[in-house]
């Protein structure tokens, strides 16, 4: 089936089932078409919060699957409520980077989203940063040909990091991305009333080239 075309009898809106995912296995990679029910191109909002970015987008783009990865189990619950009656999205309670590095299968991700990390401002808590370079090269290993990583920040500092650790990556390209017509997340809704400025930056995977 192309990418993006949804077979009828899979539409998203045939799932009844709880969107939570219950891992059987900590050591096998998530299986995207079973766990959906369908094929369909996989976006992945790592940081998910209480998943307001991730339903609004998935309720407006059905032909594509949507997971939310989330550690704090409060805001896994309010993601899995908002996510009860949309069929395309899913939700795993779980340390992003153990999800990119160990979870997903090769080449499964056709966009990740990362909003607003938590910046860690203080120096010495910089190696809490969930970019690093390891982390970029298993994104980079998990994304499809052309998949992206989108990024929002309202830390200059860390944006500043991010794309230094992007630019030493050769697999991928940089680019200013156009957000206008994304969905807010919670963040950045607050962000925007309190007049912070945000820092967006996408990565596209163009490498190896095929
Ligand atoms: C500042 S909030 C942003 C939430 C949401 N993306 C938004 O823009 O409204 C950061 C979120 O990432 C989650 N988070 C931080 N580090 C994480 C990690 N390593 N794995 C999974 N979730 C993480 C936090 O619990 C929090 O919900």
């Amino acid at each position: 089936m192309p990418a993006g075309e949804i077979q009828s009898a899979h539409r998203p809106e045939s799932f009844r089932g709880s969107p939570l995912i219950e891992l059987e296995s900590l050591v096998e990679r998530l299986n995207p078409a079973k766990i959906f029910e369908r094929d369909a191109p996989l976006h992945v909002d790592l940081g998910c919060g209480d998943g307001l970015f991730l339903c609004a987008l998935a309720q407006r783009t059905p032909e594509k699957n949507f997971l939310g990865v989330e550690r704090l189990l409060g805001r896994v619950r309010s993601a899995v409520l908002k996510a009860a009656k949309i069929g395309n999205v899913r939700v795993l309670r779980m340390e992003s980077s153990y999800v990119v590095r160990y979870l997903l299968p090769p080449r499964s991700v056709e966009t990740f989203y990362l909003l607003f990390p938590d910046p860690w401002p203080k120096r010495r808590h910089w190696p809490r940063r969930i970019i690093t370079p390891d982390l970029l090269k298993a994104i980079s290993q998990t994304l499809f040909q052309n998949g992206t990583i989108l990024i929002a920040t309202d830390h200059l500092n860390y944006f500043e990091k991010v794309k230094e650790i992007a630019r030493a990556n050769v697999d991928f390209a940089i680019s200013d991305p156009t957000v206008a017509d994304l969905p807010l997340t919670k963040f950045e809704r607050k962000f925007r009333v309190q007049g912070v400025p945000i820092h967006w930056l996408e990565l596209r995977k163009i490498w190896p080239v095929k």
